[in-house]
C-alpha cells in the first residue's frame, strides 16, 4: 500500500496504472475510519483490484471552525485498517497543497438547488465545499468507480447530480448505512460523544423508525409526526436541528407523484451533530 501526500506523485502513479489499462475505484473519506468506511472499501474492491482511498479533512466544507478543529484524526490507525483491506493507494494531502491560494480564492463547483435545501440551508457553503473537493479529488484520482455512503443522503444525491451534469465518466456506488446492534448509525462523530451521550445516541434511529412505521401512506399528517419526534428527542437530551420527510428524488416536500420518500434526521447531542435517514417506498 502506497501512502502519498503529494498530488503530483499521486497523478504520476495514477497515470502509470491507467497506462496498464487498470480500472480504479475511489473511496473519499475524512479519516477516523470505522466499519462503515471499510464497507465502502469492500464495495470498491468488488469492482476492481485497484482501490484508492483519500483521507482529507476538507476545511472548505466546515461551516463551524470548532467542528473542524476538533474533527478526530487517527491517520496511523486508519492506514493499518486500510492495509488489511489491501488498498492500493492512500492519499493524505495537506490542506495547503490542495488549496495553495487559500479557500476564498479557490475555484468552486456548486450544484444549485439541491445544495441549498435541507442541510444546505442549515449549513451554508457546506455542499459547495463537498462538491469542490470531490471534484478536485476525482480529477486527481481519475476513478472509474467512486463509493459514497447512504448515511449522507443529500451529499450522495448532490454528487450523483454533479456527475450527471458534468458528464463525468464515473459510476457512483451508493453503500448502505452500517449500524451498531442498538441501531446507531456508524459515524466518525460518534467518537466525540461522552459516555452518557453515547448511551442516549441510539434514540435517534429509534425515533426515526417510529416515524417510518407511522408513514403507511402519503396522506398522513407529517407535521404531527415530526413534532412528536422532535419532542421525544428534545426531552431526552437531544437538541433537534431538523427532521424532514421529503421526496427521495427532488428532496422537495412530498406530493402525489412521490413514490419513494426519505426521513432525514439531524440532532445535536451536546456539541456533536448526528444525522441519520431512512428511505420508504410508498404503496
Ligand atoms: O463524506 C465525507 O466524508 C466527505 O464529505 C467527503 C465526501 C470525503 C468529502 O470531503
Amino acid at each position: 500500500m502506497h501512502i502519498i501526500t503529494d498530488p503530483k506523485q499521486l497523478q504520476n502513479e495514477i497515470k502509470a496504472l491507467k497506462r496498464q489499462g487498470k480500472d480504479i475505484a475511489f473511496v473519499p473519506t475524512m479519516g477516523n475510519l470505522h466499519n462503515g468506511h471499510l464497507q465502502l472499501v469492500r464495495q470498491a474492491k468488488q469492482k476492481t483490484s485497484i482501490v484508492v482511498v483519500s483521507i482529507f479533512v476538507n476545511p472548505m466544507q466546515f461551516d463551524n471552525q470548532n467542528d473542524l478543529k476538533t474533527y478526530p484524526k487517527t491517520l496511523e490507525n486508519d492506514c493499518q485498517l486500510l492495509e488489511k483491506e489491501n488498498v492500493t493507494i492512500v492519499f493524505t494531502p495537506e490542506a495547503d497543497t490542495i488549496y495553495p491560494n487559500g479557500l476564498t480564492a479557490q475555484t468552486y463547483v456548486e450544484v444549485p438547488e439541491l445544495s441549498e435545501r435541507l442541510e444546505g440551508a442549515l449549513r451554508p457553503g457546506h455542499f459547495r465545499g463537498v462538491t469542490t473537493i470531490v471534484n478536485k479529488l476525482f480529477n486527481l484520482v481519475q476513478p472509474d468507480y467512486a463509493c459514497f455512503g447512504k448515511k449522507d443522503f443529500q451529499q450522495l444525491a448532490i454528487i450523483k447530480q454533479m456527475v450527471t451534469d458534468l458528464a463525468m465518466p464515473i459510476e457512483i456506488i451508493p453503500v448502505d448505512i452500517e449500524r451498531e446492534a442498538n441501531g446507531l448509525a456508524l459515524s466518525s462523530r460518534n467518537g466525540k460523544l461522552s459516555s452518557s451521550e453515547r448511551a442516549k445516541a441510539p434514540l435517534l434511529s429509534k425515533v426515526m423508525n417510529k416515524i417510518a412505521q407511522s408513514l403507511p401512506s402519503k396522506e398522513i399528517a407529517h407535521t404531527e409526526l415530526i413534532t412528536a419526534a422532535s419532542k421525544e428527542l428534545n426531552e431526552n437530551g437531544f437538541t433537534v436541528d431538523a427532521i424532514d420527510i421529503v421526496d427521495c428524488n427532488t428532496l422537495q416536500p412530498i406530493d402525489s407523484n412521490s413514490k419513494r420518500i426519505v426521513i432525514l434526521m439531524a440532532a445535536f447531542l451536546g456539541r456533536t451533530r448526528l444525522i441519520d435517514n431512512q428511505v420508504i417506498n410508498l404503496q
